[in-house]
């Protein structure tokens, strides 16, 4: 089935896929086919083994605006338990390949909730981040409160959702938010500049350092170190530690393969 609402260019780049959000009339607003379709294509990419990192960007007015509130409005509690919404996104939070994000404009609500899914963010210079949710009389559910506390802090975070105030790119790079920033011109080329980078490491080595990074959210120190150290003896069953080694000791540049 050919999705509707996303682009997908598996080989955008060597190794790098690209996803484009694109109902840009309602500024990415992600109804739930956007969001099937999301969690369709990511679960293929990951599974698929010529893909390293993927980059998911908007376009240059919206990364996202918000979970469709159209979509939303009339629903009950019952209708909401009932499609469980959230099943998607814990779906695609178990992507192992990173995802860079590539922000511009807005990144509101469920869009910055889905930014902050992803790994790293290269923003451009009109990003706008924010969680209004509390103005339409609700708060973030799809990890508003959790996700931006840990980035930015109790501070910021507490005044972004009692508020809905928005921050800026640079307020955001500021706050540990996102990456870096760009000029709206150059956000997607340098998104895909950092995707490259990644794409030349080892694959698996990226994945197992992804997941140890992300487990750090959910544990205890000791066990993280545990798990990390667990992730670093198993690549030692790799070709590609073996390769990349080797490479070092002979002066040259390593080809991984993934294996
Ligand atoms: C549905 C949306 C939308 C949204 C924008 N549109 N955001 N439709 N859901 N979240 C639609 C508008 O209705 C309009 O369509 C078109 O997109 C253009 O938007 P405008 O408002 O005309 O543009 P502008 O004046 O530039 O204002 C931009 C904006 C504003 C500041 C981003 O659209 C806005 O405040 N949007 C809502 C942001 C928000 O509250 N997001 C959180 C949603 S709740 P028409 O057809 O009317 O012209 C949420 C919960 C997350 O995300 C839960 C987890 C999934």
């Amino acid at each position: 089935m050919h999705p509707e609402f996303i682009i997908v260019k598996k080989d955008a780049q060597p190794h790098v896929a690209h996803i484009q959000l694109n109902r840009p009339k309602e500024l990415n607003a992600l109804n739930l086919q956007l969001m099937g379709e999301l969690r369709d294509a990511l679960k293929e990419l990951d599974a698929d083994d010529s893909t390293r990192v993927i980059v998911l960007s908007g376009n240059d007015k919206a990364f996202a605006a918000g979970a469709d509130i159209k979509q939303m409005a009339g629903k009950t509690a019952i209708d909401m338990y009932n499609i469980d919404q959230f099943s998607t996104w814990d779906t695609i939070k178990k992507t192992k390949k990173p995802i860079i994000g590539a922000v511009s404009g807005f990144a509101l609500g469920g869009g910055c909730e889905l930014a902050m899914l992803c790994d790293m963010i290269v923003a451009s210079e009109t990003a706008k981040f924010g969680q209004p949710e509390i103005k339409i009389g609700v708060m973030p559910g799809a990890g508003g409160t959790q996700r931006l506390t840990r980035a930015v802090g109790k501070a910021l975070a507490m005044e972004m959702v009692l508020t809905g105030k928005f921050i800026s790119a640079r307020e955001a790079q500021q706050a540990g938010l996102i990456n870096r920033v760009v000029p709206v011109e150059l956000f997607l080329e340098e998104a895909f500049r950092l995707a490259a980078e990644v794409a030349q490491m080892s694959p698996l080595a990226v994945k197992m350092a992804k997941e140890a990074v992300l487990k750090s959210f959910d544990t205890t120190l000791e066990e993280g170190l545990h798990f990390e150290r667990k992730n670093f003896y198993l690549l030692f069953a790799s070709e590609d530690q073996t390769e990349g080694m080797q490479a070092f000791v002979e002066k040259r540049a390593p080809v991984f393969k993934g294996r």
